[in-house]
């Protein structure tokens, strides 16, 4: 939970099951941000082990070191530069070692990064990585390497990921990329580009893929995963001059919730995220008619003022949200519901910081991400807003915010007490090497005693005790699902 609230800066190095034997060079990567730059991160590990790379957990093995970075909020950009640091000073131990910097922050800075921060080699926007292995040879070359066009239609469906820091569980798997919204705060369309959807087949393969290699679970990933749509390629807005016939046979969100989970029954899927302003009802019919797509939602609101959503440009006001979560109960009783919240958004006042924290009452949000407003350069509010609310009422804002979570959190861990449910096992306990530690469909923690239990196991937990973030219980036995 503290990690949730926080959450600036998910960070993982390196580790591959799937090393090339022949493969002699050796890839450190490490990534920040959003899980679609985990999952990205993936697709470049396997671009490189057909260059001869495998992957290394030692940064000073490297010869060749890849950050993939993240733009949504300074604070972000901050923690990437201190890691260009510390691949400064292993390269003045090991002056070979190459470093490239991939993601949102190269496609941000360009060839400003080469410039400012010596030590950057190469510079790979989010759409260029299958153009990684000819950005080495200009490297080798002794030629500064940068490609951060973005493209209109690059999906990676092609490529198969190699899986990174993975406990052979939970996979990633993206089905979008890019996001149209152009929320004022955001700098997402500007690094990641148009909107586009990736085919139907060649996400059911990787599904298939990972269901043979034992997964469990999966989450598909977009910016927006509601406007996903796919009618033989391109971007959505093309979708207006597409034939009747394409328009008859295209494959919507939930059309493609529903080909995952009925192609992989004993899997759980996820998904996100969702956008309030996209979210169908039928996606809705469809988490309700497959038991294995898990019953929970991570709906961003970012604020409860109606004004200042509409200064965020969202398409949604603070009732149209309000309706969402009251159908998405009555659909699905007892979806678990996350939140984004963004606080000090420009102009923002008391009354619409109430109006936040009054939201936040209505629907008592499982958990949340929730942030202070970061300006970030060129994006509409930076041009058309001034950053007006202060440092300290920001702190002051969040703090309130981040205590009510905190409430919420609390009484939803509660009401478990006393249930049986079901829990993917993933891991061991960070805190016990005695329990094991998994999730219920509500993407709550649920924590207890090993027995003979395995990690990927579905086993019925009863809840005996819980604290604002974690459940704690005791299994009675297998899921049927197991
Ligand atoms: N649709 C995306 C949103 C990406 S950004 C998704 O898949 O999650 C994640 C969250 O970061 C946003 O929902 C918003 O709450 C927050 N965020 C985005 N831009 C921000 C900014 N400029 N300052 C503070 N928080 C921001
Ligand atoms: Fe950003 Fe809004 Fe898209 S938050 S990623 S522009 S939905």
């Amino acid at each position: 939970m503290e990690d949730k609230i926080i959450d600036e800066s998910k960070q993982g190095a390196s580790l591959t099951i799937e090393a090339k034997p022949n493969n002699s060079r050796k890839l450190y990567i490490e990534s920040y941000g959003c899980q679609m730059n985990f999952s990205d991160s993936e697709i470049v590990a396997s671009i490189l082990a057909d260059q001869g790379y495998n992957t290394t957990q030692k940064l000073e093995d490297a010869d060749l070191v890849l950050v993939n970075t993240c733009s949504i909020r300074d604070k972000a950009e901050q923690t990437v530069r201190k890691r260009l640091e510390k691949y400064n000073a292993v390269k003045r131990i090991n002056p070979k070692m190459k470093v490239g910097v991939l993601g949102c922050m190269a496609e941000r800075l360009k060839e400003k990064f080469l410039d400012e921060e010596k030590i950057v080699d190469m510079v790979v926007g989010p759409d260029a990585y299958k153009d990684i292995p000819n950005l080495l040879k200009e490297v080798e070359d002794g030629r500064d390497a940068v490609n951060v066009l973005l493209s209109k239609d690059e999906t990676y469906g092609d490529v198969s990921p190699v899986r990174l820091n993975t406990n052979g569980i939970n996979a990633l798997v993206s089905i979008t990329r890019g996001c149209d919204n152009m929320c004022t705060f955001c700098v997402v369309p500007f690094t990641r580009g148009r909107e586009r959807s990736r085919d139907p087949k060649s996400i059911l393969e990787e599904v298939h893929d990972l269901a043979s290699k034992g997964y469990k679970e999966i989450t598909l990933l977009g910016q927006n995963v509601d406007s996903y749509l796919w009618y033989g390629g391109g971007l959505k807005k093309e979708f207006k001059n597409a034939s009747e016939m394409e328009k008859a046979t295209a494959t919507s969100f939930s059309n493609l919730l529903a080909m995952v989970a009925e192609a992989q029954p004993k899997m759980r899927i996820r998904f996100s995220t969702s956008n309030p302003q996209d979210m169908t009802e039928d996606v809705l019919h469809t988490m309700a008619k497959y038991p294995n797509i898990c019953d929970y939602i991570h709906l961003p609101f970012q604020s409860g003022s109606t004004r200042i959503l509409k200064e965020m440009n969202r398409q949604h006001t603070r009732e149209e949200y309000m309706q969402l979560i009251d159908k998405i109960l009555e659909i699905i009783p007892g979806c678990g519901i996350s939140q984004d919240i963004i606080t000090g958004f420009p102009t923002e006042t008391e009354e619409d910081h109430q109006d936040t924290l009054s939201l936040m009452e209505y629907v008592q949000f499982y958990f949340g991400y929730m942030f202070k407003y970061s300006e970030r350069p060129g994006t509409m509010a930076a041009r058309k807003l001034e950053d007006d609310i202060s440092e300290e009422t920001k702190k002051r804002r969040l703090t309130e915010i981040v205590d009510a979570q905190r409430g919420h959190s609390a009484s939803r861990t509660k009401q478990c007490l006393g249930k049986i449910m079901e829990v993917l096992i993933e891991r061991e306990s960070k805190k016990s090497d005695g329990d094991w530690s998994g999730r219920n469909q509500q993407s709550l923690v649920v924590v207890f005693p090993k027995e003979n239990y395995q990690p990927g196991d579905f086993v019925m937990v009863k809840i005996t005790d819980c604290t604002s973030a974690t459940l704690i219980g005791e299994a009675v036995g297998y899921s049927k699902n197991q």
